[in-house]
């Protein structure tokens, strides 16, 4: 039996994630929904030591916000428990830091935990390797929901960070994220665009546009609900309890990082 510490256990993301563990025998959260949900919020060592009364977990799974997510990972980390973090939102600098503190420890960071989505970055990969970079521009759009908290979303600049890395470009001067108004004139042909929408109950659509003289190529991904990335989360859960000490991410786990076709 695993057993599962959830940090961010009163978020959208927390509730689902420990709805999903309701379906399976092998894993299973340390402490109550209701219990955990009382102490969400709460700086880690209040939350996670009242909750596991002394029996450390096998895996931290955390959904929170970035400031509580290097605590989450401190606590984990003084106690070399693995840790699958979906927390989005993170600065370069807080990147760092995580890296840091996660060292003693395996841990897979991934911004989106869907399968699809995982695989949707693969084949935007595959594009851009194919379409020649002087003449087919790149568009990126993503929509959530109104209460999403940081703009764009880390799923979206991780699509642009592959598109950055695959054509050679400084990510840093290629990208554009705000509303085009008045008279811009002609797009600049070295720029990676996302547009973010935000409105209502939404869950998650991020598409790649790869548009060149007469035609285009859309890449889609769309979530109808929350189960994806929970069925994800729980797939990396079990899967990075077996590792060994480092970083990983999604695509490490699927295989999917070196494949190119
Ligand atoms: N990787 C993925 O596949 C994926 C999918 C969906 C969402 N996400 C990301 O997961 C994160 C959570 O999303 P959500 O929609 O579940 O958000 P949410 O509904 O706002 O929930 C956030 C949770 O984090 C807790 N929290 C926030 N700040 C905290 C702090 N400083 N200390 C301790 N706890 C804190 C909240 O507790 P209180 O409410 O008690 O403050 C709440 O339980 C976001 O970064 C989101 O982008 C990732």
């Amino acid at each position: 039996m695993l057993h599962v510490a959830v940090g961010g256990a009163s978020g959208r993301m927390g509730r689902a994630f420990l709805a999903h563990l309701e379906e399976h025998d092998d894993i299973q959260a340390l402490a109550a929904a209701t219990d955990l949900a009382e102490v969400s919020g709460k700086e880690p060592s209040v939350c996670f030591d009242q909750i596991c009364g002394g029996q450390d977990p096998d895996v931290v799974v955390d959904f929170s916000s970035p400031e509580a997510t290097l605590a989450y990972a401190a606590w984990a980390a003084a106690r070399k428990v693995p840790m699958v973090i979906g927390t989005t939102g993170f600065t370069l600098t807080q990147l760092d830091q995580l890296a840091d503190i996660l060292h003693p420890v395996p841990a897979l960071l991934s911004p989106n935990m869907s399968l699809m989505m995982n695989l949707a970055w693969r084949m935007m990969a595959n594009a851009v390797t194919v379409l020649p970079n002087d003449t087919i521009d790149v568009e990126i759009v993503e929509k959530h929901h109104r209460d999403k908290r940081n703009a764009p979303s880390s799923t979206a600049l991780k699509m642009a960070q592959i598109v950055a890395e695959k054509r050679g470009w400084s990510l840093a001067q290629a990208l554009r994220h705000n509303a085009r108004w008045g008279m811009i004139g002609s797009r600049p042909q070295k720029e990676i665009a996302i547009s973010s929408v935000r409105g209502g109950t939404l869950i998650s659509e991020h598409s790649i546009i790869f548009a060149g003289p007469g035609e285009s190529l859309e890449i889609t991904h769309r979530s109808q609900s929350l189960e994806p990335f929970a069925r994800g989360t729980l797939r990396a859960a079990r899967w990075i309890v077996k590792q060994s000490p480092g970083v990983y991410d999604m695509l490490d786990m699927l295989g999917l990082q070196e494949v190119l076709y």
